[in-house]
């Protein structure tokens, strides 16, 4: 939960779905690991006096751990942190290590345990992604004696179907589930293979993903990684509702990290975030050289192979100037720093994370770049609308759910979205981003048309609620 714990985009709606059910007089209690990378320092962590030193048995593994209280910073929403060094004393969030199913099917234990302790019985269990898709079957069987859960259902929130938490059965022990073979998929007993976010697929009273296009995209092979079939058999279950923006957060009208604050009518600070960025960064500092943006874990998943083929080239034939902040695969880091190498007054390559970094190039950007190859929903394009920063994004998921292709001729619409995957749609957005550019009556038009979209909370997070009351029937 942003801005604690942070590697993508789970971290911001985690945090802001919460604040917005808390907001709307919900009783909402959101737990995460109290890892050891959370500056704790301006925390005002409580101990909660009944949660503490708790025995946890995972097969023959002996944890102790505590929950503790602390406001989540910005806000007055208190949240609940589990307190296990042994787990969550690591340098990152994710490990990949030989134990992460422990650390998973810990968060996941512990959010039950935590209620019945409480004697808390909640409408929803909200699981976010494949680390705690494992609620809705503990509910079904560790957990089907207590009547307290009764009434309670388990909502499973896709965020990235390309995660799904893979492991071999020797695990089955420690998820405390021998007895419950027939509960998992026998196809992959057989196959030596235990899928966290499967069986979050097959036991969640509901699905949701993050975009309606993304609910479509993953019933297919392409998209649905192996669990299309899995979730055809449910799609009466699932359903996409598209994320929202924070806009206490993400606001360009009273954002403290950006050095110049500014609102769609008057965008003088845009043009001083943009100049004093280029000189941060040692950029040519040239006004009318329109800069491209880009922040984004380098993944596969974010279509940078296109940028690969494509870029490179573009940059000797057109002008433009490009930042990209990032980190991730080597193959992807070593082409920037590549890129950086080779272009020096027009590139520039921050690795890295950096939060105050990531918002300064919204702000300071012509454009934003992010051509994915599949997008959940994304929530740089939908900053960058906000900053009148227009996103040049291929038509996937959120992202085609979020941004409208613009026509010069009617004046109509948010962005460059271009369809297929492949080097000459990307050459076509960038030229046409750049072109665009050139023309000021339409450049106004297309930021003022970005600018206006309200992908709020209030409206998404509405949509939450209604659909958490159908299934609970009250
Ligand atoms: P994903 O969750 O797939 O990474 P999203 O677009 O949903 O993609 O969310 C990414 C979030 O992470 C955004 O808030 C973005 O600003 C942030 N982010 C990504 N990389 C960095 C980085 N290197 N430094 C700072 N923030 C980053
Ligand atoms: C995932 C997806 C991203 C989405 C985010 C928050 O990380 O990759 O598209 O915006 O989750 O839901």
């Amino acid at each position: 939960m942003t801005p604690l714990a942070k590697t993508g985009g789970l971290a911001d709606v985690a945090a802001a779905l919460s604040l917005y059910f808390d907001a709307q007089g919900h009783d909402i209690r959101a737990l995460m690991p109290l890892h050891s990378a959370i500056d704790t320092s301006g925390l005002d962590i409580t101990p909660v006096h009944f949660l503490q030193d708790r025995h946890l048995w995972l097969g023959n593994h002996h944890y102790r751990y505590s929950i503790d209280t602390a406001t989540l910073p910005g806000s007055a929403l208190k949240i609940y942190l589990l307190r296990c060094p042994e787990l969550y004393d690591r340098p990152g969030v994710y490990t990949g290590g030989p134990d992460e199913h422990l650390r998973f099917i810990a968060l996941s234990r512990a959010a039950i345990e935590m209620c019945q302790a409480m004697a808390f019985a909640p409408d929803i269990f909200h699981c976010h992604d494949w680390h705690t898709a494992l609620v809705p079957l503990y509910l079904r069987t560790l957990y089907a004696w207590d009547r307290l859960f009764a009434r309670t259902r388990s909502v499973l929130t896709i965020h990235n179907i390309a995660f799904q938490g893979v492991f071999g059965t020797d695990i089955l022990y420690d998820m405390g589930l021998q007895d419950h073979r027939g509960s998992l998929s026998q196809e992959d007993l057989a196959q030596d293979r235990i899928n966290f976010m499967k069986s979050g697929v097959l036991f969640a009273d509901l699905l949701t993903t993050v975009s309606p296009t993304y609910a479509r995209e993953i019933l297919s092979p392409e998209y649905g990684m192996g669990l299309q079939e899995l979730l055809r058999q449910r799609h009466g279950s699932l359903i996409g509702i598209l994320n929202g923006v924070d806009f206490t957060e993400w606001n360009p009208r009273s954002d403290p990290l950006i050095p110049h604050t500014y609102n769609a009518r008057s965008t003088a600070g845009k043009k001083q975030n943009k100049q004093a960025l280029l000189q941060e960064l040692g950029l040519a500092d040239s006004a009318d050289l329109p800069l491209i943006g880009m922040v984004s874990r380098l993944t596969w998943q974010k279509g940078l192979d296109l940028v690969q083929q494509v870029v490179p080239r573009m940059l000797e034939q057109r002008r433009f100037a490009l930042v990209v902040l990032g980190s991730g695969e080597t193959r992807y880091e070593q082409f920037f720093h590549w890129l950086q190498q080779s272009f020096p007054d027009r590139v520039c390559f921050w690795r890295g994370f950096n939060n105050r970094l990531a918002h300064w190039i919204e702000a300071g950007s012509d454009l934003f770049l992010m051509p994915s190859l599949f997008e959940p929903c994304g929530l740089n394009q939908m900053y960058s609308l906000r900053y009148g920063t227009p996103p040049i994004v291929r038509r996937t998921g959120g992202l085609a759910d979020s941004v409208q292709l613009f026509d010069p001729a009617t004046g109509q619409g948010t962005g460059i979205v271009f369809d297929h995957y492949d080097a000459t749609g990307l050459r076509w957005a960038i030229d046409f981003g750049l072109q665009l550019y050139q023309d000021k009556r339409s450049w106004r038009k297309l930021m003022q048309n970005g600018m206006a979209m309200d992908y709020s909370w209030k409206r998404q997070g509405q949509v939450y609620v209604d659909v958490f009351r159908q299934l609970t029937g009250r």
